[in-house]
């Protein structure tokens, strides 16, 4: 048996969209009415715009009838479902972030949020690597199959160029000494399918982990890797665009450089990554 909310007011229509959102966090993913609805016969224009129809003029000495009664009757589509859904998700998103107060507590949020669905295809949650004390912090985009498996950032093709083009400036994952250790995470910890590139609303479910990930952190300096970093803290598209110009994001110096993927797939943007590291090198001597 379900609640009655009557939506024939603004307040009511508010309650039933907090109540369906509560459902969306729930679980639910169907709704199923006691009485069969043939699709075909709903209104086409949604109800929520719906306004009363007006009363027909009346004669001045004849009572003014009631106006027929709107129909109401909540129609959700898959837009707005799917929208409800995200906006719940970022707001967990957010209490969960909020809520962790060290690398270790942000990590188990992480490992118990469900609100992802890349969440459900991936083999692991890829945390973090290298050293969280480290002067600088890579964001990178989200795990391919490689990470996915291992449970660790940058591994495979793409983690040891990344290794080769850090230990040219001196800086290592593998190092325990702030001044020259990195620390690496991703915008993203699961695996998209196929390695496709996350989504804007995804990105934006997972940003205010990512913020306290970088709060934590609390790095010297942040490298954005790849386009997918570049749209989640800068909003910014056009990674060959941004790479290579110093700019600020969470009050962090930041530079957005190529991801190695990428330089893999392109040789020749070797060249400009290489002086984009010896401007973080130069950052870092300053
Ligand atoms: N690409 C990324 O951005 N991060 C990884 O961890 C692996 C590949």
């Amino acid at each position: 048996m379900g609640i009655e909310i009557d939506t024939s007011t603004p307040a009511g229509v508010q309650a039933a969209l907090a109540a369906l959102a509560w459902q969306i966090d729930c679980g639910v993913t169907e709704f199923i009415g006691d009485d069969p609805v043939n699709a075909y016969d709903l209104p086409e224009k949604s109800p929520w715009s719906a306004k009363p129809a007006a009363a027909a003029p009346q004669a001045p000495t004849q009572r003014p009838q009631a106006a027929p009664a709107a129909d109401f009757t909540p129609q959700i589509s898959a837009e707005l479902r799917q929208q409800l859904a995200a906006d719940v998700g970022v707001a967990a998103a957010e209490a969960a972030a909020r809520a962790a107060h060290d690398l270790k507590a942000l990590r188990e949020a992480l490992a118990a949020f469900d609100h992802c669905e890349l969440k459900q295809g991936a083999k692991s949650l890829v945390f973090s690597g290298g050293q969280p004390s480290a002067r600088v912090m890579i964001l990178g985009e989200a795990p391919d199959r490689d990470e996915d498996l291992e449970g660790k950032p940058f591994v495979g093709a793409a983690g040891a160029l990344f290794d080769l083009m850090f230990a040219a400036i001196g800086l290592s994952r593998d190092s325990t000494d702030p001044a020259t250790a990195l620390y690496l995470a991703n915008v993203m910890p699961w695996r998209p399918p196929g390695n496709r590139a996350p989504t804007p609303e995804e990105l934006a479910m997972m940003r205010p982990f990512v913020e306290r990930h970088i709060a934590l952190a609390n790095p010297n300096i942040i490298v954005l890797m790849g386009n997918a970093p570049c749209a989640a803290l800068l909003g910014a598209k056009g990674i060959l665009r941004l790479r290579g110009k110093w700019t600020t994001a969470l009050g962090k110096p930041v530079m957005p450089m190529a991801h190695p993927t990428d330089l893999l797939r392109n040789p020749a943007n070797k060249r400009e990554a290489w002086g984009d590291l010896l401007a973080i090198k130069a950052r870092l001597a300053s």
